[in-house]
């Protein structure tokens, strides 16, 4: 445990050692995700609308304790479980082949910028049961909020939350097959806006994560070479690969922050009710109390134990695991497939790191392959999900709220 400042005066825990911050997820009723139990904003130091990440304070499950984070959260599990993974699984494949089909001939890409950010993001757009137009879109104001650019990060935030009331409301006037539709029917006691505010977590919760856990892994495996050898030799499953790049090279470094409910003692650290205190994951991870015995010494690969906290523990776990692991592991295998001779086309110590607490992943990987064929036939990024035409739909978009977001998105010149 240590004391940190989250901005100068504000001040908080961090958390190194791993079976410490296994407790503090595992014990809700001490340590609440709740931000407005913070002291510091009770006291007026800090603003909740307007304070560091993962401490501001918003109506979904991601800040709620208690019966109230189950009646938040419910809809979203109702919602997931309905996906069909096996027809999914084929969904997230096509979307990977569609993707790899713009630059395979190029003999060079952005694994990040062309391919790990989009996927995510036009399987999310799938689920919503929106067309991919939609999901380039998402991709595209998702992306600039995270880039340092803030007068476009203010359009992209209004954007967004204008995205997510539209999803609602056309999907409330219009069921379908897919999980907003899903989350509505199950959200009798959530009003519209809190259930754009859920759809809106899925993406948030989900997007960068899985973006940065394909690019970790990709990482890994064009710089390691007992990882590449093992996993090509099938002495490392890809599920396993994945679990090594989530124990090893997390995507997820620092985890959102809990507040004290009551006084309680950490190891010799004295913890006050409205304290805030922040998981570090990776370092976590790192703590010789469980990496002893974890790593095989001569090949360094880990035993394939997935008691890592990428996915977080208790409550507030990730309800999508299987999902996010899905869309990882095929996305690494699509480019496994599809890319013959790949390569780093910069040497590592030049691959530039994001400037992110919560994040750890590379900005950019270029790579270089031999150019490729396209796939036969050519996996349009078409609609598969929803019966109404893409094309259709991106020609002339209705005039409901997310129709106009998506033309004055096409008016930026999309
Ligand atoms: C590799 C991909 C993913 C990773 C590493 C990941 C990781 C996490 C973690 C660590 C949490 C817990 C946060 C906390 O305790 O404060 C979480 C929560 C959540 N995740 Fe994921 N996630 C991934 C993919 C997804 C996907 C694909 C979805 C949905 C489609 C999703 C939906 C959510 C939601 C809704 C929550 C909030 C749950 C709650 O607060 O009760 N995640 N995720």
């Amino acid at each position: 445990m240590v004391p940190v400042q989250l901005e100068p005066g504000v001040r908080a825990w961090l958390l190194l050692g791993y079976q410490e911050s296994l407790a503090v997820l595992q014990q809700p009723h001490l340590f609440s995700r709740d931000t407005r139990n913070w002291r510091e904003a009770n006291e007026g130091r800090v603003d909740l609308d307007n304070t560091v990440a993962m401490m501001t304070w918003l109506p979904n499950a991601f800040y709620a304790d208690g019966a109230d984070h189950v009646r938040l959260r419910a809809p979203i599990m109702d919602g997931l479980a309905r996906i069909d993974m096996t027809a999914m699984a084929r969904t997230v494949h096509r979307i990977a082949d569609g993707l790899v089909d713009r630059f395979v001939r190029d003999g060079e890409a952005d694994l990040i910028g062309e391919y790990a950010q989009m996927l995510p993001a036009l399987v999310a757009n799938r689920l919503f049961g929106l067309p991919d137009s939609y999901g380039h879109m998402l991709n595209d104001l998702t992306a600039v909020i995270f880039s340092e650019d803030s007068q476009r990060s203010e359009e992209s935030i209004t954007g967004l939350q204008q995205y997510f009331a539209g999803l609602v409301a056309r999907k409330a006037n219009k069921p379908g097959q897919d999980l907003t539709s899903w989350i509505l029917e199950r959200s009798t006691d959530l009003s519209q806006e809190e259930v754009a505010y859920a759809a809106s977590l899925v993406v948030s919760a989900s997007h960068m994560m899985t973006v940065h856990l394909i690019g970790n892994t990709m990482r890994t495996l064009l710089t390691d070479d007992r990882i590449r050898s093992a996993n090509t030799d099938a002495r490392l499953s890809t599920h396993d690969l994945l679990d090594h790049v989530m124990w090893n090279d997390s995507p997820l470094q620092l985890l959102a922050g809990r507040v004290a409910l009551q006084d309680v003692r950490i190891g010799n650290a004295r913890v006050r009710k409205g304290d805030a205190l922040y998981l570090g994951v990776d370092a976590a991870h790192r703590d010789p109390a469980v990496r002893r015995g974890r790593s095989d010494p001569d090949t360094g690969l880990s035993s394939g134990s997935r008691a890592h906290l990428t996915f977080g523990a208790g409550p507030h776990s990730c309800p999508a695991r299987s999902l996010g692991r899905l869309v990882a592991s095929t996305g690494v295998t699509v480019l496994q497939e599809r890319l013959g001779g790949l390569r780093l086309s910069v040497p590592p110590e030049e691959l530039r790191l994001l400037r992110s607490p919560f994040l750890h992943g590379v900005r950019e990987l270029p790579v270089t392959f031999t150019p490729g064929r396209v796939s036969e036939p050519p996996a349009l990024l078409t609609q598969e999900m929803e019966q109404v035409p893409a094309v259709a739909e991106e020609e002339q978009p209705p005039e409901d709220l997310l129709g106009k977001l998506f033309s004055w998105w096409r008016g930026l010149g999309r």
